[in-house]
């Protein structure tokens, strides 16, 4: 028998090393090597794989100069969720592969079969659902459950990476789905499923197949509970976008984001809401975030921020109290904790008002997670409003940046945020003074502030 080689494999980033470290010399993850043999056979075979990736001698690639390329127009299926196309950049590119990752049952498999039932009916395309974790029983119990069931889809239970590809081939499919990757094994290792190699090798062979002949193919990855991707680099590079689905289970909303797209912009976001008849759109998702009581309550601000190509409204929540601990906490659900603290000392600096005795909470309403800085001064008034136990009225919004010198820098898409403030019904904008609409909009009344001290004393006669 030949000599199997040892080789060590980052769980995190795939990276491999012949000797055993604590820490991945590529990545830095502490304990995160696992041990592989690679055998003489297994070896060979990965030398005949890239062979027929093309990098070898035996295919020829022309060089071609750059005018005499033709573009072909990328052709784009609606896939019947309009959420999903917004966030596909306007619906799924023909011929490329689509990673989509998220925590075990938040509904994946449930848009993905709503997806290709949808366009199965709309386009007269004869999907390849291929599923490694349910048998067909039960994909065929939740298509009862969708009222899909009638839906031109075809379905295979198979988790070996070869006999999928062999299939496809035979039948060509123009889309096909992989759910999930981490079920999938190649012959090629002997690991076993799930690990980072199997996982990388099996969709390099998926993706290599979709690639070569122009198939759609859609990839279901489950992410670890660091919220990665198992072999997150390796197999996000692969692809053409990403995209994860997001969302509290517990709650009914999900959030479909773009983290990378080739087609399109990311950072797009889709909302869905889960009921008994699958995933349904949820097309003024700033409403949901919004649900608010009909009184003013302390502690309680509007902000707009700009979740891809569109503005949200989202509630910001704060609750400052008398800390009986020497160190008073700062606990933030949803904003950075770093970003919490620099704020409250911006507060104290530039503000004259001081929190340290005091126990302070930020809760972003709706399970959204603010990543930009335009919810800064929303924060501060939510702070500020609980410390004082006043009220800011129900049709307020605020948005900008806080800058270290207490400056309120202005955001992108100023005058846009305005406008979806004054279309939800809100009547009193504080912005920036650089992202004051140059014309008044009619229905919402805009103040501008430069310094935090201004923003303060606009909130002071607000809630006198
Ligand atoms: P699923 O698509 O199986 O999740 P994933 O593939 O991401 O693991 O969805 C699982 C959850 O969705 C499950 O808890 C039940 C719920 N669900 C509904 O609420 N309504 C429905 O119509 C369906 C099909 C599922
Ligand atoms: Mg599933």
């Amino acid at each position: 028998m030949a000599k199997a080689k040892r080789i060590y494999v980052c769980k995190e980033c795939g990276a491999q090393t012949p000797q055993w470290a604590g820490r991945c010399s590529d990545c830095g993850a502490w304990n995160s090597l696992e041990e592989q043999l690679l055998t003489a056979s297994t070896a060979s075979a990965q030398a005949t794989v890239s062979r027929h990736s093309g990098y070898a001698g035996e295919q020829k690639n022309e060089v071609l100069p750059l005018q005499a390329v033709t573009s072909e127009q990328a052709v784009r299926w609606t896939t019947g969720l309009p959420e999903l196309d917004r966030v596909l950049g306007g619906g799924l590119v023909t011929g490329s592969v689509v990673l989509i990752g998220g925590d075990p049952g938040i509904g994946k498999s449930t848009l993905l079969l709503q997806a290709m039932a949808s366009m199965a009916a709309s386009s007269g395309l004869s999907p390849l659902y291929v599923s490694g974790e349910e048998s067909l029983q039960q994909i065929r119990l939740r298509a009862e459950r969708l009222q899909l069931e009638q839906s031109p889809v075809d379905l295979l239970a198979e988790t070996h990476a070869e006999q999928m590809i062999a299939t496809a081939r035979q039948r060509q499919p123009q889309v096909m789905v992989i759910d999930s990757i981490q079920t999938v094994f190649t012959e090629l290792l002997q690991s076993a499923p799930g690990t980072v190699a199997q996982v990388r090798e099996s969709a390099a062979q998926l993706v290599r197949f979709a690639k070569s002949t122009g198939t759609t193919m859609i990839l279901v990855g489950h992410v670890t509970k660091q919220g990665a991707l198992a072999g997150p680099r390796v197999l996000e590079h692969m692809v053409d976008t990403v995209l994860y689905f997001e969302g509290d289970t517990s709650t009914r909303f999900r959030i479909l984001r773009a983290v990378k797209n080739r087609f399109g912009a990311v950072n797009e976001l889709g909302v869905f809401g889960m009921t008994e008849l699958g995933l349904k759109e949820v097309s003024n998702p700033s409403a949901i975030f919004l649900s608010r009581g009909e009184k003013a309550v302390p502690g309680s601000v509007v902000t707009v921020v700009r979740e891809g190509s569109r503005p949200l409204l989202v509630e910001v929540q704060a609750l400052v109290d008398d800390s009986p601990l020497g160190n008073p906490r700062r606990v933030s659900v949803g904003l950075e904790q770093n970003r919490l603290a620099m704020l409250l000392a911006i507060l104290h600096r530039h503000g004259g008002i001081t929190c340290h005795d005091q126990d302070v909470f930020i809760n972003v309403v709706g399970g959204v997670k603010l990543s930009e800085t335009g919810a800064d001064l929303a924060v501060l008034a939510a702070v500020l409003s609980s410390l004082r136990n006043k009220a800011l009225p129900r049709d307020w919004v605020l948005f900008g940046e806080v800058g270290l010198t207490g400056e309120i820098r202005p955001v992108q898409g100023g005058e846009e945020r305005v406008r979806d403030a004054g279309k939800h019904g809100f009547s009193h904008a504080v912005v920036a003074a650089a992202n004051a609409p140059r014309k008044p909009i009619s229905g919402i009344k805009v103040i501008a502030v430069q310094h935090l001290a201004e923003a303060i004393e606009a909130l002071q006669n607000a809630w006198h």
